[in-house]
């Protein structure tokens, strides 16, 4: 290598290094900015005033679900009051910076509470979803994470997408014919699963 080739070839690498630094999400940003939410999301069994689910664990969470989450309610395609009020200001940077740290946020509680739902049913009934919701820790995972959530919060979000108050016409597809008893299965299996906690 010649010496213009080599300082070329420096520069280029540099260039490369820095942006890598510079699209590292900053999980302490992320950090600092979940302090408004630790109410909610870091205390164990926490109801939603009404309809009377958990709040959702999001300790664990796969990151670029955590994103499309919140921009879902930035952009009011996903509509609960709070979250939406959450999540208004929030540039794209500072969403991929909390889901940094919310992936890495997993010393939280863990405690599942049943819903009363049969595990055994639902295993069964759950093999059609485990080709997406096999609990993927890659780091280019993109559906959510189920196992560990909370039973009564994952039957509210198939019933919203059901209902179509949640828009998404694959996980409508996915869900639509199954009973109100069969989601309640389902729901308790994944609960069921050692995975999401709260966050720290
Ligand atoms: C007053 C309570 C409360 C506060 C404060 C709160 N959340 Fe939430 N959050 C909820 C509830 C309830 C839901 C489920 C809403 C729904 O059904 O769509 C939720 C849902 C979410 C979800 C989607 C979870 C999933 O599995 O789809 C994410 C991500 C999230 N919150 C992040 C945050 C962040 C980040 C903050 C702070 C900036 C925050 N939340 C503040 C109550 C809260
Ligand atoms: C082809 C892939 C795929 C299959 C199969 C699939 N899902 Fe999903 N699921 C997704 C995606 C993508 C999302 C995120 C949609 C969104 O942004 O609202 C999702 C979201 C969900 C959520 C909401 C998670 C949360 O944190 O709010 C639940 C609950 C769920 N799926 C349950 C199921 C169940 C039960 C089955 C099987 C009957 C299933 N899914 C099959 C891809 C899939």
């Amino acid at each position: 290598m010649n010496k213009k080739a080599i300082v070329l070839a420096f520069s280029v690498s540099a260039l490369s290094g820095f942006q890598i630094i510079a699209q590292a999400a900053d999980v302490d940003a992320g950090r600092d900015a979940f302090e408004t939410c630790r109410g909610c999301h870091s205390a164990p069994g926490y109801s939603n005033v009404y309809p009377t689910y958990y709040v959702p664990k999001i300790g664990g969470q796969v990151p670029a679900y955590t994103v499309a989450a919140l921009k879902a309610y930035k952009e009011s395609s996903r509509s609960h009051r709070t979250m939406m009020a959450n999540s208004y200001d929030f540039s794209e940077k500072m969403m991929e910076n909390i889901a940094a740290f919310l992936a890495e946020s997993t010393g939280g509680s863990k405690k599942s509470i049943s819903n009363m739902g049969d595990i055994a049913k639902g295993k069964k009934l759950a093999e059609t979803c485990l080709s997406c919701h096999d609990d993927d820790s890659s780091p280019d995972a993109t559906n959510p994470r189920l196992a560990g959530q909370y039973a009564n919060y994952l039957e509210k979000a198939m019933k919203d997408y059901q209902s179509g108050k949640r828009k998404n016409p694959l996980m409508k597809s996915m869900v639509d014919k199954l009973s109100d008893d069969e989601i309640k299965d389902i729901s308790a299996y994944f609960a069921s699963l050692k995975g999401l906690t709260t966050t720290e």
